[in-house]
């Protein structure tokens, strides 16, 4: 195949170092520069929350615990179906930092070992916080606990760096009830409104490559606490300060029902130029009422374009802070729950893999660096349709944020509103018979960043 057909290079943007780096993966992986994120199980298109998410340009996450990992059935759940965890309590202040400067990550780590060893994004939850705090945080002075603060976030995201996807700078700052004021806490009480700002600073400095989230509870549909914080997201982006997601809790049961709103709450969000992720969601309930909440729920995040990601708060009902309620998508023995079929049917994936055409119609991609010169490098995508013929595809390639592509061949792309994520689709070479491949591809600006971009998985049609 000639994948250069219509790439036009400069004479002193010829390759010199030629790089061939090939990952292949089944349709329900992701690549990423550290290899294939394989979700086990995957053979057939987006079987797997992980898979169909990402077939959907999102990820799949769940909250673990590190001493559960020892537990088969936990670890087998958690390496099938997810590609995103979120440490549930092990990298809280009281976790990492019980008495003043003196950390211990042993928890975090192990969480965040497994999770790098299954290429899986992580949510670092959370940094400053009022709860789960200990008690000598809260004895400090103003000027000290300032100093304790910021030493906290730097030290912290530090040892992570690299590694965190996106951290909770700060969570529930905000009080419950109809005033949209601050919560009292040792930061708001001593250090006033200007604490929040002051931790996002410090965070972007401490690590300027991880997304930087504010998080929240009852926050999910248009309210007085969500006013609250949209205006304070929006002050943040017309002053400056760094922020750049928003998570939306979203613990519901019956007296907390998904709100009617729902959408079009995280779209103003999103509107505001900020990513919005919903990262604890669990509802309580049970058959297909609880699956519904959960289909809206997926279809929300799906229909807006800056919602990057979803994360159930744990895996089996057994080990929820919520257990009674029975709120997850995994009975006590890992059975899939009505709410599990019905948030992948939403996501696209299970019947037909989520190929979108039906009739068994799949495909799968793989991924090659084929070319690095100068400040660039080449990638390209082979397509390959799986046991049916099929007459289209669809494959994602979400760029690192430096990155910026300056030519595509053999496909037709389309972008999202950051410029990061490229949709292609064929151009011509959609219909492919069964086990045929196609290839388009690249040029990747690197911008100091050489990583491979995150392709999705490939939805046939
Ligand atoms: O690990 C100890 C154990 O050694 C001890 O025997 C036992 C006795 O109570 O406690 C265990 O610690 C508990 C810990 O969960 C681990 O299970 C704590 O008491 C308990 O308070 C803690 O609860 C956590 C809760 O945050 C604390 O506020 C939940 O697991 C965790 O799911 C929950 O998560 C929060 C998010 O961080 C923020 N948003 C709300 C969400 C739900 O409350």
């Amino acid at each position: 195949m000639v994948i250069d057909a219509c790439h036009e290079e400069r004479a002193d943007q010829r390759p010199r170092l030629p790089v061939r780096r090939a990952f292949t993966l089944g349709v329900a992986g992701l690549l990423t520069a550290a290899g294939v994120l394989t979700l086990a199980g995957t053979a057939s298109a987006a079987s797997t929350l992980g898979g169909a998410a990402a077939a959907k340009g999102r990820y799949f996450g769940a909250a673990v615990a590190a001493n559960h990992l020892g537990e088969g059935q936990y670890a087998a759940t958690l390496d099938t179906e997810f590609n995103a965890v979120t440490p549930e309590n092990e990298m809280k202040w009281e976790s990492v930092e019980s008495s003043r400067n003196s950390f211990n990550f042993g928890a975090a780590d192990q969480i965040v070992s497994h999770a790098q060893g299954k290429s899986m994004k992580i949510r670092g939850h959370t940094l400053v916080w009022h709860s789960q705090l200990p008690g000598w945080v809260g004895g400090l002075g103003a000027t000290d606990l300032r100093s304790a603060m910021n030493n906290h976030i730097t030290k912290v995201m530090q040892h992570y760096q690299g590694k965190i996807y996106a951290w909770d700078v700060v969570n529930e700052a905000f009080q419950d009830g109809g005033s949209g004021a601050r919560r009292s806490s040792p930061f708001q009480d001593k250090l006033g409104d200007g604490f929040i700002e002051e931790a996002f600073r410090t965070a972007r400095a401490a690590d300027p490559n991880a997304k930087l989230c504010y998080n929240d509870y009852n926050t999910d549909g248009q309210n007085a606490k969500s006013n609250a914080v949209y205006a304070m997201v929006k002050d943040f982006k017309a002053r400056g300060v760094p922020i750049d997601c928003v998570g939306f809790q979203s613990h519901f049961n019956s007296q907390s029902p998904v709100p009617g709103d729902y959408q079009q709450n995280l779209q103003r969000f999103a509107d505001l130029g900020v990513d919005v992720q919903i990262t604890e969601l669990d509802i309580e309930g049970s058959g297909s009422a609880q699956a519904d909440s959960y289909r809206r729920v997926t279809q929300a995040c799906l229909a807006v374009s800056r919602c990057t990601g979803i994360t159930v708060w744990g895996i089996p009902d057994k080990y929820s802070w919520r257990a009674s309620g029975t709120p997850l998508l995994f009975d006590d023995n890992y059975g899939k729950k009505p709410a599990y079929d019905a948030v992948l049917a939403a996501l696209g994936g299970g019947g037909d893999g989520g190929g979108g055409g039906g009739g068994g119609r799949s495909c799968t991609v793989s991924y090659a660096e084929t070319q690095r010169w100068g400040d660039r490098f080449n990638g390209q995508v082979t397509v390959r349709a799986g046991s049916s013929a099929i007459s289209g595809w669809t494959v994602t390639v979400t760029l690192r944020s430096a990155q910026t592509v300056s030519a595509t061949w053999n496909g037709s792309p389309s972008w999202d509103s950051s410029g990061k994520v490229m949709t292609m689709k064929p151009n011509g070479n959609g219909n492919l018979g069964a086990g045929a491949s196609t290839s388009f591809g690249f040029t990747v600006m690197a911008n100091g960043d050489w990583s491979a971009p995150t392709i999705g998985s490939c939805t046939a049609s």
